[in-house]
Protein backbone atom coordinates (compact mmCIF):
# COMPACT_ATOMS: atom_id res chain seq x y z
CA UNK A 1 0.00 0.00 0.00
CA UNK A 2 1.64 3.23 -0.92
CA UNK A 3 2.68 5.29 2.42
CA UNK A 4 0.69 8.46 1.65
CA UNK A 5 -2.58 5.81 1.28
CA UNK A 6 -1.71 4.28 4.64
CA UNK A 7 -1.85 7.37 6.57
CA UNK A 8 -5.28 8.71 4.96
CA UNK A 9 -6.83 5.30 5.35
CA UNK A 10 -5.42 5.27 9.23
CA UNK A 11 -7.03 8.80 9.50
CA UNK A 12 -10.41 7.03 8.38
CA UNK A 13 -10.63 3.84 9.98
CA UNK A 14 -9.24 5.54 13.21
CA UNK A 15 -12.43 7.97 13.07
CA UNK A 16 -15.11 5.14 11.85
CA UNK A 17 -13.99 2.81 14.96
CA UNK A 18 -13.72 5.23 17.53
CA UNK A 19 -10.11 6.07 18.10
CA UNK A 20 -9.53 9.38 17.07
CA UNK A 21 -11.92 12.11 16.27
CA UNK A 22 -11.00 15.67 15.06
CA UNK A 23 -10.97 18.54 17.86
CA UNK A 24 -14.83 19.63 17.94
CA UNK A 25 -15.71 18.46 15.02
CA UNK A 26 -19.36 19.67 15.12
CA UNK A 27 -17.59 23.20 14.48
CA UNK A 28 -15.51 22.16 12.08
CA UNK A 29 -12.64 20.96 13.62
CA UNK A 30 -9.88 22.79 14.91
CA UNK A 31 -6.58 22.45 13.31
CA UNK A 32 -3.84 20.00 14.56
CA UNK A 33 -6.21 18.62 17.74
CA UNK A 34 -7.56 15.23 18.48
CA UNK A 35 -9.59 13.35 20.30
CA UNK A 36 -8.93 10.22 21.82
CA UNK A 37 -12.38 8.13 21.18
CA UNK A 38 -13.70 5.06 22.99
CA UNK A 39 -10.80 2.62 21.93
CA UNK A 40 -8.38 5.58 21.49
CA UNK A 41 -8.48 6.25 25.22
CA UNK A 42 -8.01 2.75 25.51
CA UNK A 43 -4.89 2.42 23.31
CA UNK A 44 -3.35 4.66 24.58
CA UNK A 45 -4.02 3.85 28.45
CA UNK A 46 -2.56 0.46 27.58
CA UNK A 47 0.85 2.40 25.99
CA UNK A 48 1.08 4.25 29.18
CA UNK A 49 0.51 1.58 30.96
CA UNK A 50 3.28 -0.40 29.38
CA UNK A 51 5.93 2.27 29.40
CA UNK A 52 5.17 2.77 33.48
CA UNK A 53 5.42 -0.75 34.15
CA UNK A 54 8.88 -1.04 31.79
CA UNK A 55 10.39 2.23 33.41
CA UNK A 56 9.16 2.63 36.71
CA UNK A 57 7.93 -0.55 38.12
CA UNK A 58 10.96 -2.51 36.55
CA UNK A 59 13.48 -0.38 37.91
CA UNK A 60 13.60 0.19 41.96
CA UNK A 61 15.95 3.27 41.54
CA UNK A 62 13.26 5.05 39.39
CA UNK A 63 10.30 6.68 40.84
CA UNK A 64 6.75 8.96 39.26
CA UNK A 65 5.78 12.10 39.17
CA UNK A 66 3.10 14.48 38.32
CA UNK A 67 4.05 17.69 38.15
CA UNK A 68 1.70 20.87 37.28
CA UNK A 69 1.31 22.25 34.04
CA UNK A 70 1.72 25.47 34.93
CA UNK A 71 4.95 26.39 36.41
CA UNK A 72 6.89 29.52 37.53
CA UNK A 73 7.44 31.34 34.60
CA UNK A 74 11.28 31.98 35.54
CA UNK A 75 11.32 28.21 35.21
CA UNK A 76 11.40 28.68 31.49
CA UNK A 77 14.03 32.05 31.98
CA UNK A 78 16.43 29.09 33.41
CA UNK A 79 15.93 26.36 30.81
CA UNK A 80 16.40 28.88 27.88
CA UNK A 81 12.71 28.13 26.40
CA UNK A 82 11.50 31.78 26.88
CA UNK A 83 15.02 32.74 24.16
CA UNK A 84 15.65 30.00 22.39
CA UNK A 85 12.86 27.92 21.69
CA UNK A 86 11.87 28.93 18.67
CA UNK A 87 11.29 27.75 14.91
CA UNK A 88 11.98 30.04 11.97
CA UNK A 89 8.82 30.99 10.38
CA UNK A 90 8.23 32.77 6.91
CA UNK A 91 4.99 34.13 5.06
CA UNK A 92 3.73 34.03 2.18
CA UNK A 93 2.62 37.13 0.75
CA UNK A 94 -0.20 35.65 -1.37
CA UNK A 95 -1.40 32.57 0.51
CA UNK A 96 -1.33 34.22 3.53
CA UNK A 97 0.14 30.94 4.69
CA UNK A 98 2.81 30.63 7.21
CA UNK A 99 5.62 28.37 6.97
CA UNK A 100 8.70 26.58 8.83
CA UNK A 101 11.72 28.24 6.86
CA UNK A 102 13.75 25.00 7.54
CA UNK A 103 10.67 22.47 6.51
CA UNK A 104 10.03 24.24 3.53
CA UNK A 105 14.08 23.28 2.69
CA UNK A 106 14.07 20.08 4.26
CA UNK A 107 11.07 19.04 1.96
CA UNK A 108 13.16 20.15 -0.95
CA UNK A 109 15.60 18.12 -0.13
CA UNK A 110 12.98 15.17 0.44
CA UNK A 111 12.14 15.84 -3.34
CA UNK A 112 15.73 15.27 -4.43
CA UNK A 113 16.48 12.08 -2.51
CA UNK A 114 13.06 10.54 -3.44
CA UNK A 115 15.10 11.13 -6.97
CA UNK A 116 17.82 9.08 -5.71
CA UNK A 117 15.80 6.44 -3.85
CA UNK A 118 13.92 6.32 -7.89
CA UNK A 119 17.26 5.98 -9.67
CA UNK A 120 18.12 3.25 -7.32
CA UNK A 121 14.97 1.60 -7.45
CA UNK A 122 15.13 1.46 -11.10
CA UNK A 123 18.46 0.00 -11.25
CA UNK A 124 17.66 -2.36 -8.83
CA UNK A 125 14.73 -4.06 -10.93
CA UNK A 126 17.44 -4.41 -13.79
CA UNK A 127 20.41 -5.61 -11.77
CA UNK A 128 18.34 -8.33 -9.98
CA UNK A 129 19.85 -10.17 -6.89
CA UNK A 130 23.60 -8.85 -8.61
CA UNK A 131 22.73 -5.45 -7.20
CA UNK A 132 25.09 -3.88 -4.85
CA UNK A 133 23.06 -0.69 -3.57
CA UNK A 134 25.98 0.95 -1.43
CA UNK A 135 28.54 0.52 -4.65
CA UNK A 136 25.49 2.18 -6.89
CA UNK A 137 25.19 5.33 -4.35
CA UNK A 138 29.18 5.70 -4.86
CA UNK A 139 29.21 5.35 -8.40
CA UNK A 140 26.33 6.31 -10.48
CA UNK A 141 27.11 10.10 -11.78
CA UNK A 142 22.98 10.69 -11.06
CA UNK A 143 22.82 9.99 -7.82
CA UNK A 144 26.27 11.74 -6.92
CA UNK A 145 25.54 14.55 -8.30
CA UNK A 146 22.03 14.81 -6.61
CA UNK A 147 23.83 13.90 -3.31
CA UNK A 148 26.13 16.81 -3.82
CA UNK A 149 23.06 18.91 -4.09
CA UNK A 150 22.02 17.69 -0.68
CA UNK A 151 24.69 17.98 0.96
CA UNK A 152 25.47 21.72 -0.21
CA UNK A 153 21.86 22.81 0.64
CA UNK A 154 22.62 21.29 4.34
CA UNK A 155 25.91 22.98 4.83
CA UNK A 156 24.61 26.23 3.76
CA UNK A 157 21.09 25.55 5.75
CA UNK A 158 23.37 24.45 8.69
CA UNK A 159 25.85 27.56 8.50
CA UNK A 160 22.83 30.33 8.25
CA UNK A 161 21.19 28.85 11.54
CA UNK A 162 24.39 27.91 13.74
CA UNK A 163 25.02 32.35 13.63
CA UNK A 164 21.27 33.05 13.50
CA UNK A 165 21.38 34.63 10.09
CA UNK A 166 17.64 34.55 8.68
CA UNK A 167 18.35 36.71 5.67
CA UNK A 168 20.92 33.94 4.81
CA UNK A 169 18.22 31.47 5.65
CA UNK A 170 15.30 33.25 3.22
CA UNK A 171 18.31 33.58 0.73
CA UNK A 172 18.59 29.97 0.53
CA UNK A 173 14.66 29.31 0.07
CA UNK A 174 15.11 32.32 -2.94
CA UNK A 175 18.32 30.72 -4.58
CA UNK A 176 16.58 27.10 -4.06
CA UNK A 177 13.26 28.87 -6.13
CA UNK A 178 11.01 26.88 -3.36
CA UNK A 179 7.52 27.88 -3.94
CA UNK A 180 3.95 27.98 -1.73
CA UNK A 181 3.80 24.04 -2.02
CA UNK A 182 -0.36 25.33 -1.81
CA UNK A 183 0.10 27.83 -4.49
CA UNK A 184 3.34 28.06 -6.31
CA UNK A 185 3.99 32.01 -5.27
CA UNK A 186 7.40 32.82 -4.55
CA UNK A 187 6.13 35.87 -3.07
CA UNK A 188 7.95 35.40 0.88
CA UNK A 189 8.46 37.69 3.81
CA UNK A 190 11.56 37.71 5.78
CA UNK A 191 12.06 34.79 7.78
CA UNK A 192 11.86 35.70 11.68
CA UNK A 193 12.19 33.76 14.71
CA UNK A 194 8.79 32.32 15.88
CA UNK A 195 8.56 31.33 20.60
CA UNK A 196 7.11 27.95 20.36
CA UNK A 197 5.29 28.80 24.12
CA UNK A 198 1.44 29.12 24.48
CA UNK A 199 1.50 31.61 26.78
CA UNK A 200 -1.76 32.81 28.91
CA UNK A 201 -2.24 34.82 32.25
CA UNK A 202 -2.46 34.02 35.88
CA UNK A 203 -6.10 34.89 37.25
CA UNK A 204 -5.98 37.39 39.29
CA UNK A 205 -2.63 39.16 38.10
CA UNK A 206 -3.17 41.95 35.17
CA UNK A 207 0.12 42.73 32.70
CA UNK A 208 3.46 41.04 32.19
CA UNK A 209 3.76 40.07 35.72
CA UNK A 210 0.61 37.68 35.31
CA UNK A 211 2.25 35.74 32.34
CA UNK A 212 2.75 32.41 32.64
CA UNK A 213 3.38 29.48 29.76
CA UNK A 214 2.14 25.90 28.77
CA UNK A 215 4.42 24.14 29.68
CA UNK A 216 6.41 22.58 26.27
CA UNK A 217 8.07 19.77 27.51
CA UNK A 218 7.17 17.80 31.07
CA UNK A 219 11.06 17.06 31.77
CA UNK A 220 11.37 20.91 33.63
CA UNK A 221 8.56 19.72 36.33
CA UNK A 222 10.88 17.09 37.09
CA UNK A 223 13.88 18.62 37.50
CA UNK A 224 12.48 21.52 39.88
CA UNK A 225 11.86 18.70 42.20
CA UNK A 226 14.73 16.80 41.44
CA UNK A 227 15.21 17.47 45.35
CA UNK A 228 11.97 16.64 46.73
CA UNK A 229 11.95 13.39 45.29
CA UNK A 230 15.77 12.50 46.48
CA UNK A 231 15.44 13.62 49.94
CA UNK A 232 11.56 12.50 50.11
CA UNK A 233 12.31 8.92 48.37
CA UNK A 234 15.94 8.75 50.12
CA UNK A 235 17.05 7.88 46.29
CA UNK A 236 21.13 7.44 45.57
CA UNK A 237 22.45 8.26 42.43
CA UNK A 238 21.79 7.05 39.85
CA UNK A 239 18.22 7.46 39.94
CA UNK A 240 15.35 8.58 37.84
CA UNK A 241 12.04 10.83 37.96
CA UNK A 242 9.64 9.71 34.96
CA UNK A 243 6.70 11.19 34.39
CA UNK A 244 3.62 11.10 31.66
CA UNK A 245 1.44 14.04 31.16
CA UNK A 246 0.61 17.01 28.36
CA UNK A 247 2.86 19.29 26.93
CA UNK A 248 2.03 22.57 24.49
CA UNK A 249 3.68 23.68 21.84
CA UNK A 250 2.52 26.19 19.17
CA UNK A 251 3.73 24.73 15.93
CA UNK A 252 4.03 26.75 12.79
CA UNK A 253 2.92 23.80 10.81
CA UNK A 254 1.04 20.72 12.43
CA UNK A 255 -0.06 18.34 10.38
CA UNK A 256 0.43 14.40 9.41
CA UNK A 257 -2.25 13.33 11.92
CA UNK A 258 -1.25 12.51 15.57
CA UNK A 259 2.41 12.93 14.60
CA UNK A 260 2.74 16.69 15.11
CA UNK A 261 0.35 18.47 17.73
CA UNK A 262 -0.22 21.70 19.76
CA UNK A 263 -1.70 19.91 22.52
CA UNK A 264 0.10 16.68 22.97
CA UNK A 265 1.37 14.12 25.49
CA UNK A 266 4.57 13.25 26.46
CA UNK A 267 6.33 10.12 28.56
CA UNK A 268 9.75 11.52 30.05
CA UNK A 269 12.46 9.83 32.12
CA UNK A 270 15.09 12.04 33.92
CA UNK A 271 17.89 9.85 34.84
CA UNK A 272 20.42 11.76 37.31
CA UNK A 273 24.38 10.62 37.21
CA UNK A 274 27.54 10.75 38.77
CA UNK A 275 29.13 13.37 36.54
CA UNK A 276 31.89 11.42 33.90
CA UNK A 277 29.51 8.25 33.82
CA UNK A 278 26.95 10.03 31.66
CA UNK A 279 28.28 8.35 28.60
CA UNK A 280 27.85 4.78 29.99
CA UNK A 281 24.41 5.48 31.04
CA UNK A 282 23.47 7.02 27.94
CA UNK A 283 24.59 3.77 25.88
CA UNK A 284 22.41 1.91 28.43
CA UNK A 285 19.12 4.42 27.74
CA UNK A 286 19.88 3.70 24.48
CA UNK A 287 19.61 -0.18 24.56
CA UNK A 288 17.25 -0.05 27.01
CA UNK A 289 14.43 2.19 24.76
CA UNK A 290 15.13 0.01 21.97
CA UNK A 291 14.21 -3.45 23.58
CA UNK A 292 11.10 -2.08 24.69
CA UNK A 293 10.45 -1.08 21.28
CA UNK A 294 11.29 -4.08 20.09
CA UNK A 295 9.45 -6.22 22.37
CA UNK A 296 5.98 -4.94 20.91
CA UNK A 297 7.57 -6.73 17.66
CA UNK A 298 6.28 -3.88 15.02
CA UNK A 299 8.98 -4.79 13.07
CA UNK A 300 12.51 -4.11 13.93
CA UNK A 301 13.29 -3.08 10.27
CA UNK A 302 10.85 0.19 11.22
CA UNK A 303 13.51 0.93 13.79
CA UNK A 304 16.43 3.23 12.97
CA UNK A 305 18.68 5.44 15.18
CA UNK A 306 19.71 8.93 14.16
CA UNK A 307 22.40 10.22 15.87
CA UNK A 308 22.64 14.28 16.59
CA UNK A 309 25.38 15.89 14.68
CA UNK A 310 24.58 19.21 15.74
CA UNK A 311 24.10 19.41 19.48
CA UNK A 312 21.68 21.26 21.52
CA UNK A 313 23.74 24.13 23.71
CA UNK A 314 22.98 21.73 26.73
CA UNK A 315 23.73 18.62 25.49
CA UNK A 316 27.12 16.31 25.12
CA UNK A 317 25.06 13.49 22.90
CA UNK A 318 21.93 13.01 21.62
CA UNK A 319 19.98 10.64 19.59
CA UNK A 320 16.47 10.60 18.05
CA UNK A 321 14.56 6.37 17.77
CA UNK A 322 13.09 6.99 14.38
CA UNK A 323 10.16 4.87 13.47
CA UNK A 324 9.17 4.34 9.52
CA UNK A 325 5.50 6.08 10.10
CA UNK A 326 3.30 6.35 7.10
CA UNK A 327 5.40 9.58 5.95
CA UNK A 328 8.60 7.90 6.21
CA UNK A 329 11.42 7.87 8.88
CA UNK A 330 10.29 10.13 11.55
CA UNK A 331 11.39 10.89 15.47
CA UNK A 332 9.29 8.63 17.83
CA UNK A 333 11.79 8.92 20.76
CA UNK A 334 14.60 11.08 22.03
CA UNK A 335 17.44 10.07 23.96
CA UNK A 336 19.64 13.02 25.04
CA UNK A 337 22.39 12.81 27.56
CA UNK A 338 21.95 16.72 28.83
CA UNK A 339 24.78 17.57 31.28
CA UNK A 340 23.99 19.42 34.09
CA UNK A 341 22.66 22.03 32.34
CA UNK A 342 19.47 22.74 33.96
CA UNK A 343 19.77 21.86 37.50
CA UNK A 344 22.23 24.49 37.15
CA UNK A 345 20.75 26.70 35.42
CA UNK A 346 17.79 26.26 37.87
CA UNK A 347 20.42 26.79 40.86
CA UNK A 348 21.41 29.87 38.96
CA UNK A 349 17.21 31.60 38.61
CA UNK A 350 16.36 29.95 41.72
CA UNK A 351 18.92 30.93 44.11
CA UNK A 352 18.38 27.59 45.75
CA UNK A 353 21.10 24.76 45.65
CA UNK A 354 20.17 21.63 43.73
CA UNK A 355 22.95 19.23 44.52
CA UNK A 356 23.37 15.83 45.84
CA UNK A 357 25.52 14.31 48.82
CA UNK A 358 26.99 11.72 47.34
CA UNK A 359 28.03 9.82 50.74
CA UNK A 360 30.46 7.37 48.59
CA UNK A 361 32.65 10.76 47.35
CA UNK A 362 31.71 12.09 50.48
CA UNK A 363 30.97 15.43 48.50
CA UNK A 364 28.34 17.25 47.00
CA UNK A 365 27.31 17.94 43.05
CA UNK A 366 25.15 18.52 40.54
CA UNK A 367 24.26 15.57 39.09
CA UNK A 368 23.99 15.03 34.63
CA UNK A 369 20.84 14.04 33.40
CA UNK A 370 20.52 11.38 30.45
CA UNK A 371 16.82 11.89 29.53
CA UNK A 372 14.23 9.08 27.71
CA UNK A 373 11.02 11.35 25.71
CA UNK A 374 8.42 9.57 23.86
CA UNK A 375 5.71 11.02 22.30
CA UNK A 376 2.99 9.45 23.42
CA UNK A 377 0.93 10.46 20.63
CA UNK A 378 3.42 9.41 18.11
CA UNK A 379 3.99 5.55 19.24
CA UNK A 380 0.43 5.67 18.93
CA UNK A 381 0.56 6.06 15.40
CA UNK A 382 3.48 3.53 15.35
CA UNK A 383 1.13 0.83 16.73
CA UNK A 384 -1.70 1.73 14.56
CA UNK A 385 0.85 1.96 10.87
CA UNK A 386 2.20 -1.17 12.31
CA UNK A 387 -0.97 -2.93 13.14
CA UNK A 388 -3.10 -1.94 10.19
CA UNK A 389 -3.26 -4.58 6.82
CA UNK A 390 -6.08 -4.85 4.52
CA UNK A 391 -6.07 -8.77 3.00
CA UNK A 392 -7.23 -10.78 1.20
CA UNK A 393 -8.55 -14.11 2.11
CA UNK A 394 -8.57 -17.66 0.84
CA UNK A 395 -12.46 -17.38 0.06
CA UNK A 396 -11.89 -14.93 -1.89
CA UNK A 397 -13.23 -12.29 0.90
CA UNK A 398 -11.61 -9.18 2.65
CA UNK A 399 -10.93 -8.08 6.00
CA UNK A 400 -9.57 -4.96 7.42
CA UNK A 401 -7.71 -6.07 10.60
CA UNK A 402 -5.42 -3.92 13.46
CA UNK A 403 -2.40 -6.70 14.60
CA UNK A 404 -2.01 -4.77 17.64
CA UNK A 405 0.00 -6.04 20.18
CA UNK A 406 -2.67 -8.16 22.20
CA UNK A 407 -1.23 -6.85 25.66
CA UNK A 408 -1.53 -3.19 24.11
CA UNK A 409 -5.34 -3.87 21.69
CA UNK A 410 -8.30 -2.03 23.10
CA UNK A 411 -10.48 -4.92 23.51
CA UNK A 412 -8.72 -8.49 24.92
CA UNK A 413 -11.50 -10.64 24.14
CA UNK A 414 -15.14 -10.28 22.66
CA UNK A 415 -17.97 -12.37 23.51
CA UNK A 416 -20.23 -13.46 21.00
CA UNK A 417 -23.47 -15.99 21.22
CA UNK A 418 -23.83 -17.90 17.75
CA UNK A 419 -27.56 -16.76 18.40
CA UNK A 420 -29.88 -14.61 19.65
CA UNK A 421 -31.89 -17.24 21.69
CA UNK A 422 -31.95 -20.86 23.22
CA UNK A 423 -30.03 -19.53 26.04
CA UNK A 424 -26.32 -18.68 24.60
CA UNK A 425 -26.87 -14.71 25.41
CA UNK A 426 -27.40 -15.73 29.04
CA UNK A 427 -24.24 -17.98 28.81
CA UNK A 428 -22.49 -15.29 27.10
CA UNK A 429 -23.07 -12.87 29.76
CA UNK A 430 -22.24 -15.18 32.65
CA UNK A 431 -18.65 -15.77 30.66
CA UNK A 432 -18.35 -11.65 29.83
CA UNK A 433 -19.30 -11.29 33.79
CA UNK A 434 -16.16 -13.73 34.55
CA UNK A 435 -13.70 -11.80 32.21
CA UNK A 436 -14.51 -8.17 32.35
CA UNK A 437 -13.33 -8.19 35.59
CA UNK A 438 -9.87 -8.24 34.95
CA UNK A 439 -9.70 -7.00 30.82
CA UNK A 440 -11.78 -4.83 28.71
CA UNK A 441 -14.23 -6.81 26.48
CA UNK A 442 -17.02 -6.69 24.34
CA UNK A 443 -20.58 -8.18 23.91
CA UNK A 444 -21.99 -8.87 20.17
CA UNK A 445 -24.90 -10.55 19.52
CA UNK A 446 -26.21 -8.65 16.22
CA UNK A 447 -25.49 -9.76 12.59
CA UNK A 448 -24.19 -13.08 11.11
CA UNK A 449 -20.64 -14.37 13.43
CA UNK A 450 -18.37 -13.74 10.56
CA UNK A 451 -19.24 -10.25 10.35
CA UNK A 452 -19.35 -10.01 13.78
CA UNK A 453 -15.37 -11.40 13.61
CA UNK A 454 -14.58 -8.39 10.99
CA UNK A 455 -15.70 -6.02 13.08
CA UNK A 456 -13.87 -7.01 15.92
CA UNK A 457 -10.54 -7.65 12.83
CA UNK A 458 -10.91 -4.07 12.22
CA UNK A 459 -10.03 -2.77 15.96
CA UNK A 460 -7.81 -5.23 16.69
CA UNK A 461 -9.69 -7.50 19.40
CA UNK A 462 -7.00 -10.66 19.65
CA UNK A 463 -9.46 -12.99 20.94
CA UNK A 464 -13.08 -13.84 20.33
CA UNK A 465 -15.21 -16.35 22.09
CA UNK A 466 -17.50 -18.05 20.56
CA UNK A 467 -20.79 -19.87 22.72
CA UNK A 468 -23.25 -21.96 20.70
CA UNK A 469 -25.38 -25.22 21.33
CA UNK A 470 -22.95 -27.77 22.30
CA UNK A 471 -21.27 -24.92 24.60
CA UNK A 472 -24.64 -25.54 27.05
CA UNK A 473 -23.70 -29.15 26.65
CA UNK A 474 -20.12 -29.81 26.92
CA UNK A 475 -19.45 -26.54 28.79
CA UNK A 476 -16.72 -25.25 26.38
CA UNK A 477 -16.71 -22.32 24.06
CA UNK A 478 -14.47 -21.62 20.88
CA UNK A 479 -11.88 -19.25 20.95
CA UNK A 480 -10.89 -17.63 17.71
CA UNK A 481 -7.23 -16.37 17.43
CA UNK A 482 -7.32 -12.59 15.38
CA UNK A 483 -4.17 -13.25 13.17
CA UNK A 484 -4.35 -16.75 12.21
CA UNK A 485 -8.00 -16.84 12.25
CA UNK A 486 -7.54 -20.68 13.46
CA UNK A 487 -10.64 -21.49 16.35
CA UNK A 488 -9.80 -23.75 19.13
CA UNK A 489 -12.45 -25.50 21.54
CA UNK A 490 -11.34 -24.85 25.04
CA UNK A 491 -13.47 -25.62 28.81
CA UNK A 492 -14.93 -22.75 29.39
CA UNK A 493 -13.20 -22.86 33.27
CA UNK A 494 -10.07 -22.74 31.16
CA UNK A 495 -10.80 -19.49 29.20
CA UNK A 496 -9.65 -16.82 31.96
CA UNK A 497 -6.56 -18.11 32.27
CA UNK A 498 -5.82 -18.70 28.67
CA UNK A 499 -6.71 -14.84 27.61
CA UNK A 500 -5.16 -13.92 30.60
CA UNK A 501 -1.80 -15.74 29.51
CA UNK A 502 -1.81 -14.39 26.00
CA UNK A 503 -2.58 -10.94 26.64
CA UNK A 504 -0.65 -10.16 29.59
CA UNK A 505 2.32 -7.48 29.81
CA UNK A 506 4.53 -10.11 31.40
CA UNK A 507 4.94 -11.32 27.93
CA UNK A 508 6.36 -7.64 26.77
CA UNK A 509 8.47 -7.45 30.76
CA UNK A 510 10.11 -10.44 30.36
CA UNK A 511 11.66 -9.96 26.90
N1 LIG B 1 12.36 16.93 27.02
C1 LIG B 1 12.90 16.69 25.73
C2 LIG B 1 11.97 16.98 24.65
O1 LIG B 1 10.90 17.50 24.83
P1 LIG B 1 11.68 16.73 22.06
O2 LIG B 1 12.52 15.96 21.08
O3 LIG B 1 11.38 18.15 21.77
O4 LIG B 1 12.45 16.58 23.44
C3 LIG B 1 10.31 14.63 22.76
O5 LIG B 1 10.31 15.96 22.30
C4 LIG B 1 9.26 13.80 22.04
O6 LIG B 1 7.99 14.44 22.14
C5 LIG B 1 9.52 13.67 20.54
O7 LIG B 1 10.40 12.60 20.27
C6 LIG B 1 8.13 13.39 20.02
O8 LIG B 1 7.81 12.02 20.13
C7 LIG B 1 7.23 14.17 20.97
N2 LIG B 1 6.79 15.44 20.35
C8 LIG B 1 7.48 16.59 20.25
N3 LIG B 1 6.74 17.54 19.65
C9 LIG B 1 5.55 16.97 19.34
C10 LIG B 1 4.35 17.43 18.71
N4 LIG B 1 4.22 18.68 18.29
N5 LIG B 1 3.31 16.57 18.57
C11 LIG B 1 3.42 15.29 19.01
N6 LIG B 1 4.52 14.81 19.62
C12 LIG B 1 5.58 15.62 19.79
Amino acid sequence: MAQDDLLKKLISHSKEYGFVFPSSEIYDGLSAAYDYGQLGTELKNNIKSYWWAAMVRMHENIVGLDSSIFMHPMTWKASGHLDAFNDPLIDNKDSKKRYRADVLIEEHVAKIEAKIDKDIAKAKKRFGDAFDETQFRETNPNVLRRQQEIDGINAKFKAAMDVEDLDAVKQLIVDLDITDPDTGSKNWTDVRQFNLMFKTELGAVSGDSGVIYLRPETAQGIFVNFLNVQKTGRMKVPFGIAQIGKAFRNEIIARQFIFRMREFEQMEMQFFVKPGTQKEWYDYWKEQRIKWHNALRLGAENYRFHDHVKLAHYADAACDIEFNFPMGFKELEGVHSRTDFDLTRHEEYSGKKLQYFDPEENKNYVPYVVETSIGLDRMFLAVLSAAYQEEKLEDGSERTVLRIPPALAPVKAAVLPLLKKDGLPEKAREILADLQVDFNCQYDEKDAIGRRYRRQDAIGTPYCITVDHDTLEDHSVTIRERDSMTQDRVAIDKVHSIIAERVSMRNLLKQ
